[in-house]
């Protein structure tokens, strides 16, 4: 007898954008194909009972440092690591080294993900000087995630600080521009705030409100110059959120789990440059008005801003200790237990997380639970009580800033495009991850 389904997920209660609802999920050649009470033959059977089922992950942020950066992360690590944390996409930055700036270097990343990434992929283009007249062809290459822009100098050498170049960027193409935005002229003018601190308890002086929101200011001014859509990521202060909350035909916004979950100084004083990142956490006042900020609509998404470094660099006196936390695999169960917390519903952290992301680039078939939808699902345990530990952390870094936090919540299965590839903590298969496609991109890989 041939099976109707490669694939069911029995009694779960599902996440979909009707409402939460009890119902089994077919998937037939790594779709979903039914909904409902799925009674068809199955090659493969999934008791999910009492357990939830969400869309996917669609983690827009993360930094997997290959090529150039092996040492800190690579793109076979990261995918692992996002696939244990519930992570089905990963949209991975371009400075990297050499940074993703052409054809070249983008089909490159395609290829080694093509061998080794255990989650779906995409990449972003940096967008620069030397780039910026190519940018409308290069934004739609095949596996291209849309354009990335730098206005503050972070890790690597990626950066568009001025006016004239921003706005040449932004003029060269059509579809949404992500944005690092920290003015770059005024970290310059206050780094010796950073050279004569003591510890990075100095850092939200040094890259401070003004230096968040002056950037963004100056991108709001030249997006609608250029009547332009912009995406800005890891937003951290609440005088921004005011801002863009009168800019939302224009401008989708990004928070992290780290912005959300840790608070100035107290994470500094607990764990020194591990919790060091751009733009830097910043204190109460501010993580509030990101909370406020998710409640009242303002956040369109929640990326992990991944950015491993080597436990020897973050041990490096501030401030030659690099930004980045890792992220990728512990913004679900840190969500989850926001959720059990009362700070968000399941339904808003499915939003943030996988239909946020797919309406913002245009993604094709993915980010939620749908009839012809990619079968992307995680499988999250509410009620079960764990703690994160580096031990858990799949990342080539080994370690996590949240090691000893105690969640409730859980995602205890990952299954790709149909195929069960996480499960109990533990990763299954061989690595099958593919680019994702969005609407906006030509179908087809140039030569290289
Ligand atoms: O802290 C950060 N680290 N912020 C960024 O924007 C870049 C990242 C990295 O690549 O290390």
């Amino acid at each position: 007898m041939t099976s109707t389904f490669d694939l069911v997920l029995a009694g779960g209660r599902i996440v979909t954008p009707g409402g939460i609802t009890e119902a089994d999920i077919g998937i037939t050649g790594g779709r979903i194909t039914a909904i409902g009470d799925v009674s068809g033959a199955a090659a493969e059977r999934l008791d999910v009972g009492g357990l939830h089922v969400l869309p996917g992950v669609i983690d827009s942020q993360v930094h997997f440092r290959e090529p150039g950066l092996e040492h800190k992360e690579d793109i076979t690590h990261g995918t692992r690591s996002a696939i244990k944390g519930g992570v089905t996409s990963i949209f991975e930055m371009p400075n990297t080294s050499p940074l993703t700036l052409d054809e070249r270097t983008l089909c490159d990343k395609l290829d080694r993900s093509a061998r080794g990434a255990w989650c779906d992929y995409a990449f972003f283009m940096g967008g620069n000087h030397e780039n910026a007249h190519r940018l409308s062809d290069l934004e739609r290459l095949p596996g291209c995630a849309g354009v990335k822009i730098f206005m503050g100098s972070s890790t690597g050498t990626l950066l568009a600080k001025d006016d004239e170049v921003i706005a040449a960027v932004l003029a060269n193409g059509s579809r949404r521009v992500s944005v690092h935005a920290e003015d770059e002229d005024r970290l310059v003018e206050r780094q010796p705030i950073a050279v004569d601190a003591e510890g990075p308890e100095a850092h939200p002086d040094w890259r401070d409100v003004e230096s968040a929101v002056r950037a963004t200011r100056r991108l709001l001014a030249l997006a609608r110059a250029a009547n332009r859509r912009v995406h800005v990521l890891h937003i951290s202060t609440r005088d921004e959120m005011e801002i863009l909350a009168a800019h939302k035909d224009l401008a989708t916004v990004e928070v992290t789990l780290n912005h959300l979950t840790m608070t100035a100084p107290e994470c500094y004083e607990r764990l020194g440059a591990f919790a060091q990142m751009n733009p830097p956490v910043r204190d109460e006042h501010h993580r509030l008005g990101l909370w406020e900020a998710i409640r009242t609509g303002v956040v369109d998404v929640i990326g992990s801003d991944h950015a491993p470094h080597t436990v020897e660099e973050k041990e490096r006196p501030y401030p030659s200790s690099p930004s980045g936390m890792p992220g990728v695999q512990t913004s679900l169960p840190l969500l989850l237990d926001h959720v059990h917390r009362g700070r968000l519903t399941l339904e808003r952290l499915v939003d943030l997380t996988a239909a946020g992301p797919q309406r913002i680039f245009g993604i094709i078939g993915k980010g939620r639970i749908a009839v012809g939808y990619d079968a992307d699902l995680a499988v999250v345990d509410l009620a079960a009580r764990r703690e994160i530990t580096d031990e858990w952390i799949a990342s080539k870094c080994g370690w996590t800033p949240f090691d000893g936090t105690m969640v409730t919540g859980w995602p205890v299965a990952t299954i790709l495009r149909g195929h069960v590839v996480m499960r109990d903590d533990e990763v299954l298969g061989t690595p099958s991850g593919q680019p994702v496609r969005f609407f906006d991109t030509s179908p087809t890989r140039p030569a290289t």
